[in-house]
């Protein structure tokens, strides 16, 4: 089931992205849980509240969805933003990191393929992932072919964007948990619109496409919400 969640603004994402992260954990107590993190901008402000919050890292693995080739203190990385606005002050029990460094991409995205075998179920608890405004999500960008038998594959440098890449599959994504798409601001309220009326076929909607009966949710603010309202969506 798709839920579109419409709040104010970016710290409001965050404190509903928190509510909701809460939910999920308290409800698997003493389980291994497993967060996967969303790059881009977005996300840091939940982050820092994630991090200030009371929550049980000791049984906490974190996995990111989508890395660039880069090394992990590079400004570009999606691990030194989530290093620099959560992870620098917990101490969760994994972290399975992207390693942007390999000498290949496709070394790097097979190295996570692998690494996401071991999950319980091979999914993740609960995933966030954010829209680029060209409909893009992780790093799977419009116009690219779909690979459905890989949960982790790497990408060419995309056509206005940085970086060769690694990411998770719509293949992955459709299996996990939980997914909660974070989207902020009015560069985005075209694209969004495309996606809620089920006019864009880019790898976001494939993603909500294959979760139509999974727990799923665009949270996302009233500016690039613009003119749609709270509620269930048919995609
Ligand atoms: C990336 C991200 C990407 C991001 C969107 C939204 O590595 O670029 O994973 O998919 O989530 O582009 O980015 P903003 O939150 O900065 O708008």
């Amino acid at each position: 089931m798709i839920n579109l969640k419409v709040v104010s603004d970016k710290n409001a994402i965050a404190a509903e992205a928190l509510n909701m992260a809460h939910q999920l954990v308290e409800k698997q107590s003493d389980e291994l849980f497993s967060i996967m993190l969303a790059g881009g901008s977005t996300p840091a402000s939940f982050h820092r509240a994630l991090a200030a919050a009371d929550w049980p890292w000791w049984r906490t693995t974190v996995l990111f969805g989508d890395e660039r080739c880069v090394p992990p203190t590079h400004k570009d990385s999606n691990y030194a933003s989530a290093h620099e606005s959560l992870l620098k002050d917990v101490s969760p029990a994994a972290v399975l990191r992207m390693t942007g460094e390999a000498p290949s991409s496709s070394a790097a995205a097979d190295h996570y393929n692998n690494l996401l075998q071991g999950l319980p179920g091979k999914k993740a608890n609960l995933v966030f992932v954010g829209m680029g405004d060209d409909g893009h999500t992780v790093s799977l960008f419009p116009d690219r072919a779909e690979v459905k038998d890989r949960d982790v594959i790497a990408v060419p440098q995309p056509p206005h964007a940085s970086h060769s890449r690694i990411t998770v599959t719509e293949a992955f994504l459709a299996r996990c948990d939980q997914v909660v798409v974070l989207i902020s601001g009015a560069g985005k309220a075209d694209r969004l619109e495309e996606v809620v009326k089920g006019n864009n076929h880019g790898p976001l909607s494939q993603v909500l496409r294959y979760r139509k009966n999974k727990p799923t949710v665009l949270l996302v603010d009233a500016a690039a919400a613009r003119n749609l309202t709270s509620g269930e969506i048919e995609i």
